[in-house]
């Protein structure tokens, strides 16, 4: 059994499980509102793995976000997969404060998982359906008739689609409903036709002559955002630039058509989605920008944490307000806050949000100066100024 170390008395933050109790946190903490690092789905996962007997040594977990599967598993050396750079260093956080080895095997989703057959393969069913359906897709040649393969979500977060999905892969067994969470377990079968992978929608920007296209776990990868919209449409206004980064990239938009706007502009971009930054990367050069000078970064990244390049003269950001299922504005909070620290003095962060985010409250707070350039009923563009 771990101890659980007195610095994080809590029990909301403490997991008793099979193999102990473990402290795990979420990430970026959030002081004002301890919300828990786990939820039912990942309790009914690690007790129903318990069960299985005997216990599996090739374990693949899937879409793990703060590391609550990896954690209760990990005297079984866990695989993860999964498209989330800040749940990967969850993952690795939450086995250091548990003095385990924070080493983690954590394949992005844009690779395949390295082994060639995995006994047990548990996983979280992601938010996004085509999402869900691709990464099943690239799992079926990974199974083996007896690999046991359990996936859970919180029932009010899964489509009606989610068993039908997983009939592609074989004979499906729902388990009963527990702290409204939901379990299958898939029996394997050769003969499954899984449903097709959707085809990746090309998005066209005439007047830009730019062409977008994007993963199934990319942001707005059908149709471009409103929010972004109202901000793509300020960027002729905006500061000539010789270093604009454009965090939270999704696929690249916004920081294509400020290239396109400034040409001789270094472009950055930032996404902690490994399928985020590898859309945004394709969608450059799908535009043919990558033989052009200066060249452009790609970085997966939790917003700034790992960059210690140039200071930027403008970064470009249409923020997050919601971390998986859960609402909030702590990502908010933390690009603006790492926004004021990569840019030059008087460089500017121009980011759109809906009015009732307020973020005006929070870039004041941060800059101690804020401007309103553009609103519409729903969203508001502002910039603060280092
Ligand atoms: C509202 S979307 C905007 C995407 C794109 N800029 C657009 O306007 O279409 C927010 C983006 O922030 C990314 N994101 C969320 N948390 C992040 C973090 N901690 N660091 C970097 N990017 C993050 C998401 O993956 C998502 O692509």
């Amino acid at each position: 059994m771990s101890s659980v170390s007195p610095a994080y008395p809590d029990p909301m933050t403490t997991l008793h499980c099979f193999s102990g109790d473990f402290l795990l946190v979420r990430r970026p903490p959030e002081p004002n509102r301890p919300l828990q690092a786990w939820d039912a789905a990942d309790e009914y996962l690690i007790d129903s793995f318990a069960e299985i007997s005997p216990r599996p040594e090739r374990v693949l977990i899937l879409n793990d976000q703060f590391g609550a599967l990896t954690v209760a598993l990990h005297a079984n050396n866990p695989q993860n997969w999964g498209d989330s750079f800040t749940s990967r260093l969850a993952i690795e956080e939450n086995l250091r404060l548990n003095h385990l080895p924070d080493s983690v095997a954590y394949t992005p989703s844009t690779a395949i998982p390295p082994l060639p057959a995995y006994e047990a393969i548990l996983g979280r069913i992601p938010k996004s359906l085509a999402f869900w359906r691709q990464q099943l897709a690239l799992l079926r040649p990974l199974l083996q008739e007896n690999t046991v393969l359990l996936l859970a979500g919180m029932v009010k977060h899964l489509s009606s689609d989610a068993k039908e999905i997983l009939t592609g892969l074989g004979t499906v067994e729902v388990f009963p409903v527990r702290k409204k969470a939901l379990l299958f377990r898939v029996t394997p079968h050769k003969d499954a036709s899984l449903l097709p992978s959707p085809p990746e929608t090309i998005l066209s920007l005439s007047e830009y002559s730019l062409e977008i296209g994007g993963g199934p776990n990319v942001f707005a990868r059908e149709k471009i955002d409103e929010g972004t919209q109202l901000l793509l449409d300020q960027l002729p206004r905006m500061p000539v630039s010789s270093h604009i980064a454009d965090l939270g990239c999704g696929n690249g938009l916004l920081g294509l058509v400020a290239k396109r706007l400034q040409p001789a502009a270094a472009l950055y971009f930032f996404d902690e989605s490994y399928q985020a930054v590898a859309a945004a990367e394709e969608n450059y050069s799908r535009n043919n920008l990558s033989s052009q000078e200066p060249a452009a970064l790609f970085s997966v990244d939790d917003g700034f944490s790992h960059y210690e390049g140039e200071l930027f003269d403008l970064i470009l950001c249409n923020p997050p307000f919601h971390q998986g299922h859960v609402i909030g504005d702590q990502i908010a909070w933390q690009m603006f806050t790492q926004s004021k620290r990569q840019l030059r003095p008087g460089g500017e962060l121009w980011i759109v949000g809906n009015r009732h985010l307020n973020y005006h409250i929070k870039l004041k707070r941060i800059f101690g100066n804020c401007r309103q350039i553009a609103a519409n009923p729903r969203f508001v563009v502002l910039s603060a100024r280092r």
